[in-house]
């Protein structure tokens, strides 16, 4: 399928990363055992860099902006065990990019694995800079990080927290070509497009190309970070924006309404939830299938609910997806015990 907005979407400046298209999969056992939609997994868990994810999609065009500027050296953030941090050195390593992560303490997980295992053990033998900080303290680092390099002569290129800058969201808007693709060929007419959102730069790239090719279905949002969900809404609306400011001949004509589910994530960013939990283990048990506690098995919880709440027919088709941030499990073996 190619169209303007299709061709503008291919010539931007961009580095390949990953594996496209992921595969959209039927959840057969899933989908007989809730009595509910058929469920489809769109596993971006399988997009390629140490493990794969969300960010593959962001990285391969802001990546290739930082080497179209003669980039040696990228600097980004998260929390201690942000997958996007992980994917970022991974892509880093993989075109010989210097990598520094400036990763703050913003969860409250007491258990020793969250320091040292999973995605920041992962970032450390993909041979990015590791600078853990106290949230408190992260323009300092930063501040300070930034001053070493230029005394260095490097060639910096920063990328924000989860690569949801506007350019990092339309790397997303890849997925729903895909989608688009994939679904024509199964013959099937999605409802409903559900994933875990939280730097929001995944369902600002689902909604504006949903917006663009007209696809029916709704992106649904599960708030997996914000204590208000409406900051979500706000940040979306505003990247958004940005990419109309950025390339107006590709603005949407009108902001769309945003859907957003704020019941799902528990006490705060990173505290895994009952529900997760036994999502997580059930789906593992029954599909062969990983999730995480932090993002996508909270996804998964509320698309079972949703269904438990019937607020899907048995004749509809539903895509969870598979954000990935299975390399974070080893860091919350405590949550499962
Ligand atoms: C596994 C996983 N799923 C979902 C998300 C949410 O994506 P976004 O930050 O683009 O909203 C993230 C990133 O924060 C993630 O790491």
């Amino acid at each position: 399928m190619t169209n303007a907005f299709t061709d503008w979407l291919t010539q931007l400046p961009r580095q390949t990363l990953g594996h496209w298209p992921t595969p959209l999969v039927l959840l057969p056992r899933l989908s007989a055992e809730l009595g509910g939609p058929r469920i489809w997994l769109k596993r971006d868990d399988c997009s390629g860099l140490a493990t794969g994810g969300n960010k593959t999609r962001k990285l391969e065009y802001l990546l290739g902006a930082a080497l179209a500027q003669g980039t040696d050296t990228i600097v980004t953030y998260g929390a201690v065990q942000s997958n996007h941090a992980r994917q970022t050195a991974a892509a880093c390593a993989s075109v010989g990019l210097q990598c520094h992560l400036i990763l703050s303490q913003r969860v409250d997980w007491p258990y020793p694995a969250y320091n040292s295992q999973g995605n920041v053990f992962l970032d450390s033998l993909l041979g990015a800079h590791v600078h853990q900080c106290e949230v408190a303290d992260t323009e300092m680092t930063r501040t300070k990080l930034l001053a070493q390099l230029e005394d260095q002569g490097a060639r910096v290129y920063e990328i924000p927290a989860g690569g949801s800058a506007p350019l990092g969201a339309l790397g997303y808007a890849n997925c729903v070509l895909e989608l688009a693709q994939q679904t024509e060929q199964l013959g099937i007419q999605p409802k409903t497009v559900l994933h875990a959102s939280a730097s929001c730069g995944t369902q600002t790239g689902l909604v504006y190309a949903s917006e663009r090719l007209q696809c029916d279905w709704q992106v649904l949002g599960i708030n997996v970070y914000h204590p208000d969900p409406a900051t979500l809404v706000a940040r979306i609306t505003s990247l958004l924006e940005k990419i109309g400011e950025t390339y107006p001949d590709q603005a949407l004509a009108k902001i769309p309404d945003i859907h957003v589910n704020h019941a799902y994530m528990g006490s705060a960013y990173g505290q895994p939830t009952e529900a997760g939990l036994q999502a997580i283990r059930w789906v593992a048990g029954l599909e062969g299938v990983l999730f995480d506690p932090v993002y996508s098995g909270k996804a998964l919880a509320a698309l079972i609910d949703q269904i438990d709440l019937g607020n899907f027919s048995h004749t509809d088709d539903v895509i969870l997806i598979h954000t990935g941030g299975v390399a974070s499990l080893a860091a919350y073996v405590d949550a499962f015990k």
